[in-house]
């Protein structure tokens, strides 16, 4: 969903770029602008610069500029539909409303976020004030909770018998009550039941810090009750895309590379009193590639934690599987298997913060090892054990969607697979040493075209459609208006054509005084050639395709002019310098 313009420019109108940011940073006024520490780097002189006329700010340590908007987005990770929430409402305005569903669903998303306020505040309340919550209070101290972490996580405890349902149905309709699934109707009973008996509660937020669920556990080992039950999907709870304590552990993106990904609500809690709070926990379900992508918004190096038994080992295999294909370039995804039945939570309470940091840093292994280690295991000496293992692993590498990391996992395992043949590999170098002599001349070829840079590639498939359809573009020279090429060789070709020529009319490519070289480099490396020849007797599809090799080019022209001028602006910070900057972004983004 897009918000308008007038709507954002209002935003801005309303609120000084200083006013937003002295909220988090301390200003001091310097002639027509303000200067403060950046809040984007730990220093000791001032480098931040706010100047409310032209409505930006600049660090110039870090080289971060930008609105408000940006401000708050890169200050407290909020997404850009949160900070226009938070600075319109900041701004005294009404939040923008879209469509009448959006609006429906608005109305519902409010009266579903009371329900759940107002469920916590009552279990919140039954902890501290029923005397039946005794035996939860012991429990929460047994588990070494003390009052600051039942606060800061928001804990509580129902007891068995609440007439919570009937209370809550003075105030909100059936319909939205059912929504939240805090309650399930008995058939027998005619009535709604609350889901939560009898344990503790913990509160699942949604990212932005909203509750929008609960999970709650037994205090009395009982086999025939489940240790934790959780509330089921609702509308705005979904299991696959929500992490625990994500809307806390994000604020933290700024001090650390790294974030744990646990499995519990007492692995999340335990790490955090314990000082190591960039932690999340799926609490159980499957991880999805959704929550990596979720997760990798704020961090770059995700480290999954399961329990160190059977079940977490098997839980942290099938994440393993599940995700990898999420990787990127840039990314990061390591496990840390813990050992005799240790969880984090048991593991840091016993040995504390810094040796399970040591542990993390010595022990932490890549994704791709850890799947590669774990098959290797199952694989014996047997033709068909050993298919398998290929198999998979291959399996697992094509799955794969970033084609750079797909093809350096593939080669990863390649390696270890080749391994287990010994004696074809001796015989395959051989046969692959003689191939590769034939296919010298491709290599050169390889080599050459890997020198060119992009753009280019694409000024060849420009200039190659000139050279084979002269009269077409001729007629059509309208297209090569304000064309402009890079390389200095091609720029010269391209000069020499339309000089040599009146305006391609009457082109001859024999006649052109340029060094050959040039004129055969365009023949070799235009990528467009085979599309050229396969429709050679189709004006327009070789017009479209001549247009969209100008749309590229231009493309690129834009990339650099947008390059030139942040260089510029960060040195002259003139209002000039900046609204041409901000024109040329919108344009890339119509682009
Ligand atoms: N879980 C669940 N239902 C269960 C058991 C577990 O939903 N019957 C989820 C919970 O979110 C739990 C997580 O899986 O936090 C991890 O389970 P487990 O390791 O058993 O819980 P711990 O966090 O270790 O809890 P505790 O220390 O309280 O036993
Ligand atoms: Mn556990």
């Amino acid at each position: 969903m897009k918000y308008p313009k007038e709507y954002l420019d209002e935003i801005k109108t309303r609120l000084k770029v200083s006013s937003v940011v002295s909220k988090t940073v301390k200003l001091k006024k310097r002639g027509k602008e303000f200067v403060g520490l950046s809040p984007f780097k730990t220093e000791k002189t001032p480098s931040f610069t706010v100047n409310d006329e032209k409505e930006f700010y600049h660090c110039f340590s870090t080289s971060e500029h930008g609105n408000i908007f940006d401000f708050v987005m890169k200050t407290q990770n909020l997404r850009f539909g949160e900070a226009v929430k938070m600075l319109s409402n900041l701004a005294g305005m009404q939040p923008y409303t879209f469509s009448k569903q959006d609006q429906e669903r608005e109305n519902k998303w409010k009266l579903y976020k009371s329900i759940c306020n107002n469920f916590s505040e009552f279990y919140k309340n039954e902890l501290f004030k029923n005397e039946k919550s005794i035996k939860a209070k012991n429990y929460l101290k047994k588990r070494g909770l003390s009052g600051l972490e039942v606060k800061n996580f928001n804990i509580g405890f129902v007891t068995e018998d609440l007439d919570y349902y009937e209370k809550l149905n003075k105030d909100f309709d059936e319909e939205i009550i059912k929504d939240t699934g805090l309650f399930y109707f008995d058939e027998n009973k005619k009535k709604y039941i609350s889901r939560f008996r009898n344990r503790i509660i913990f509160p699942i937020n949604n990212i932005s810090g909203n509750i929008i669920a609960f999970g709650g556990r037994i205090i009395d080992d009982n086999k025939n009750l489940a240790k934790y039950i959780n509330s089921p999907e609702t509308p705005f709870f979904k299991k696959g895309s929500n992490l625990y304590n994500l809307d806390k552990a994000r604020k933290l993106s700024n001090k650390f590379d790294e974030v744990y990904l646990v499995e519990g609500y007492m692995d999340v809690i335990g790490l955090s009193k314990n000082g190591i709070e960039n932690t999340v926990a799926n609490l159980g379900t499957a991880l999805t590639s959704k929550q990596i992508q979720n997760l990798n918004q704020f961090y770059n190096h995700i480290i999954i934690c399961f329990d160190g038994d059977q079940s977490g080992y098997k839980a942290a295999l099938r994440a393993a599987e599940n995700i990898i294909e999420e990787l990127k370039p840039d990314k990061k995804i390591s496990f840390l298997l813990l050992e005799n039945n240790f969880d984090p939570d048991n593991f840091v309470n016993k040995l504390g913060k810094n040796n399970f940091l040591d542990f993390s840093k010595q022990n932490s292994i890549p994704i791709h090892k850890f799947i590669l280690e774990h098959y290797l295991k199952q694989t014996n000496d047997s033709p068909s054990s050993k298919a398998i293992f290929e198999k998979k692993l291959r399996e697992i590498a094509f799955n794969i969607k970033d084609n750079y990391v797909k093809k350096y996992t593939l080669e990863y395992f390649l390696e270890h697979i080749s391994e287990l043949t010994p004696n074809i590999n001796s015989n395959y170098s051989k046969n692959f040493k003689q191939t590769v002599k034939s296919l010298a001349k491709t290599k050169n070829y390889y080599n050459e075209t890997k020198s060119l840079k992009s753009y280019e590639i694409k000024e060849f498939s420009f200039l190659y459609i000139i050279l084979n359809k002269p009269e077409l573009i001729y007629q059509n020279f309208h297209l090569i208006n304000n064309v402009k090429l890079y390389s200095n060789e091609n720029k010269q070709l391209y000069n020499e054509i339309l000089n040599q020529s009146e305006n391609l009319s009457n082109l001859n490519i024999e006649k052109l005084k340029v060094d050959k070289h040039l004129i055969d480099r365009v023949i070799n490396y235009a990528s467009i050639k085979h599309l050229v020849s396969k429709y050679s007797n189709d004006n327009d599809k070789i017009l479209e395709i001549f247009s969209e090799v100008i749309q590229d080019l231009k493309g690129y022209e834009l990339e650099q002019r947008i390059l030139d001028l942040e260089s510029k602006f960060s040195k002259d910070l003139s209002e000039d310098t900046f609204n041409e900057l901000k024109a040329l972004k919108k344009l890339q983004k119509i682009n």
